[in-house]
């Protein structure tokens, strides 16, 4: 064990605070028991204490943290901060509608998790169960997440912009019983009817026993009785109090499913413990989240973001955090800086996708004084150092501090971050490890370890960290095959990354068929699976291309079935296919119907080809004379042209 060799990390954190950090830091490597034991017992309440910080490793799939330790999620996030004050505002939501929301307090929370957790227990949700959230981003979203975990059963939130077959996808796998819901809901200004998407979905899963549906607008909506309840009839029949359910540290607290480069989205699970301990450390250290603080994360629920930094981070800490129901321009572009304004918001933490969308619109919306930002976060996908220029220097008025933090899904909270106010910026570098994160950069080829600096490869975690995802929800080989086994002894990205001249590291994007649509994972074999199901397309490729808003969009290269010809409305036919097979925002944004797809011999399409022509970098296509049929490739270059 040791902080990689090569980088020299005590040189990066220059000051004389830095000095401590880094002392910190090379103890969370060299004596982890000692760092994560300190870091659990200040941040987190437990029943019993824990014995045994960690145990286990990679290789031997056994990696576990807190061993022995007794806790509860809603305990640790709820309870104790409205039994110190609880007229402290937990929650600050901002509806769709400019103008209108409401505040909880930490006292208000507590009831309304407790009167929902009476609720699921009468529906028979037990210590174990998984519940799916299909909700928008409303308080009661929150409340959902928090009355699970107070009885012991976990969470599987399922982002409201997925459709009815996502919906059951993920319903199905993990054999939810209960499905906790709206009638409709609201973003940017549009009407979306969540209920009905919930019973086409469920019509085909036989677990779910209830439908609880909280009544965000009060429209008429379809109704199976004795199944669906209302979430305001339901909760006027319980106490405001039911005591927490005593978990083991490493009991799962939730599952959260996400694109792999193959097959079915993931669900990915996390533990009680070791994520709880990520996400108060990561807040505390990461955005500086001190007490009194007002927390702006644009992220949604649906996703590890909101997972992470809405919900878990700001409320372990005891501060207030926004639940932003809205879109950033929705009435107008100034509506980030209006909540920011009005609620005195002291860090804020958003995807570059929405700063390049706000950026475009103009310098002249970024209103308000925001005298109280002390944190600009950005997370994600690369941000890209013009972007970052802005934000630092039209939002941030430069006094802000930029921390552009690097992590995913299963790493459950930051790993390559700077510190606020610590860690020097460079714009497009997520620059250092977080504590616990030993980064290596690999040879992609012979998995070595590329020493030094100036260097590039893909990225891999030498030590297992708390929070790190445990598993894959029924598929635990999934597991090993994509994040341990790909290189031995290693945590494996999935990224392509480099170390520059100072050690710091940068993010080159994904290794495999996974696209980044706005922050928003997709895989491309997802996609293609969505389009298959068209009954004209025979074959289907789609790659990612560059797009100045969303960072990537998707682009389709279609073959049509014998006999079948391309028909006027085909297009947006195709494009319905993958709004309701995945979801609206996987729709790709090129399609291009072609005679044949670049293929080798033994049958297998070469993207990196069409990826190439999407490029514009046709004269870089390498030898294309192995190819089944080589001028397949001049018809598509053509397709593309005429399409300009
Ligand atoms: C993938 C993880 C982590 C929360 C949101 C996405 C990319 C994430 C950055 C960043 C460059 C980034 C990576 C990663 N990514 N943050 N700061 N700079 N790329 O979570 O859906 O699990 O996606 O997002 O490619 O592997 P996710």
């Amino acid at each position: 064990m040791g902080a990689s060799s090569s980088t020299p990390l005590r040189e990066c954190w220059p000051s004389i605070p830095a000095n401590r950090i880094w002392k910190l830091y090379s103890e969370s490597i060299n004596s982890p028991q000692k760092f994560w034991g300190k870091q659990a017992r200040e941040h987190l309440s437990w029943y019993r204490d824990f014995g045994i910080v960690h145990s286990g490793s990679f290789a031997n799939e056994d990696n576990a943290w807190f061993l022995g330790g007794k806790l509860n999620a809603s305990f640790n996030c709820v309870d104790r901060h409205a039994f110190e004050d609880p007229d402290k505002v937990a929650l600050i939501y901002e509806a769709d509608e400019a103008g209108s929301g409401r505040t909880l307090t930490y006292g208000d929370l507590l009831r309304e998790v407790c009167k929902l957790s009476h609720v699921l227990k009468g529906m028979g949700v037990q210590k174990g169960d998984i519940v799916a959230v299909y909700m928008p981003m409303i308080p009661e979203a929150v409340i959902a997440l928090l009355a699970c975990s107070r009885i012991g059963a976990v969470h599987s939130v399922i982002f409201a912009g997925f459709s009815a077959d996502s919906v059951r996808d993920r319903v199905f796998d993990a054999k939810c019983k209960v499905v906790l819901t709206v009638d409709e809901s609201k973003r940017g200004g549009k009407t979306i009817g969540i209920k009905t998407v919930i019973d086409k979905a469920i019509a085909q899963c036989p677990t779910v026993s209830n439908v609880l549906v909280f009544k965000r607008t009060g429209a008429e909506v379809p109704w199976v009785s004795g199944r669906d309840r209302w979430w305001h009839e339901e909760l006027r029949k319980w106490p405001g109090y039911i005591p927490p359910e005593e978990m083991d540290s490493e009991d799962p607290l939730f599952l959260l499913y996400t694109s792999g480069s193959t097959g079915k989205p993931k669900g990915v699970v996390h533990s009680t413990g070791g994520y709880l301990v990520g996400a108060a450390s990561t807040g505390k250290y990461v955005f500086d989240i001190h007490d009194g603080d007002r927390f702006f994360c644009g992220g949604d629920v649906g996703w590890i973001t909101g997972h992470t930094y809405v919900v878990y981070a700001p409320l372990l800490l005891g501060i207030s955090t926004v639940i932003f129901e809205g879109t950033p321009v929705h009435p107008t572009p100034s509506r980030y800086w209006d909540i920011i304004e009005k609620h005195q918001v002291t860090q804020f933490y958003v995807a570059p996708t929405a700063l390049r969308l706000l950026k475009r619109y103009g310098s002249e919306h970024v209103t308000g004084a925001r005298s109280h930002l002390r944190v600009l976060g950005s997370v994600g996908e690369p941000i890209a150092p013009d972007v970052w220029k802005w934000y630092f220097e039209t939002v941030g008025k430069t006094e802000a501090h930029i921390v552009d933090t690097y992590w995913q899904t299963e790493t459950g909270c930051h790993a390559i971050t700077p510190l606020a106010g610590i860690t020097p910026m460079k714009p497009g570098s997520a620059s250092l490890p977080f504590f616990g994160i030993d980064p290596v950069i690999l040879d992609p080829v012979s998995g070595a370890e590329v020493d030094g600096n100036n260097i590039e490869g893909v990225l891999a975690f030498k030590q297992p960290w708390p929070s790190m995802a445990r598993t894959v929800w029924g598929a635990h080989e999934r597991y090993m095959d994509t994040y341990l086994k790909p290189f031995d002894g290693y945590y494996y990205t999935g990224d392509g990354a480099s170390r520059d001249d100072d050690g710091f590291f940068w993010i080159r994007g994904r290794m495999d068929d996974i696209i980044n649509v706005s922050g928003h994972r997709l895989s491309t074999a997802e996609i293609e699976a969505a389009l298959i199901e068209h009954p004209t397309v025979s074959e289907a490729a789609v790659v990612a291309t560059p797009d100045e808003i969303t960072g990537q969009s998707s682009t389709a290269f279609l073959t049509l079935k014998d006999g079948s010809e391309v028909f006027e409305t085909l297009h947006a036919e195709l494009v319905l296919q993958v709004r309701n097979t995945i979801g609206p925002f996987a729709a790709p944004k090129g399609i291009y119907v072609v005679p044949d797809l670049p293929k080798t011999r033994s049958g297998k399409i070469m993207r990196r080809i069409l990826r190439k022509i999407m490029a514009g970098e046709v004269d870089q296509l390498g030898d294309i004379s192995t190819l089944s049929d080589p001028s397949a490739v001049g018809k598509i270059i053509e397709a593309v042209k005429a399409a300009a």
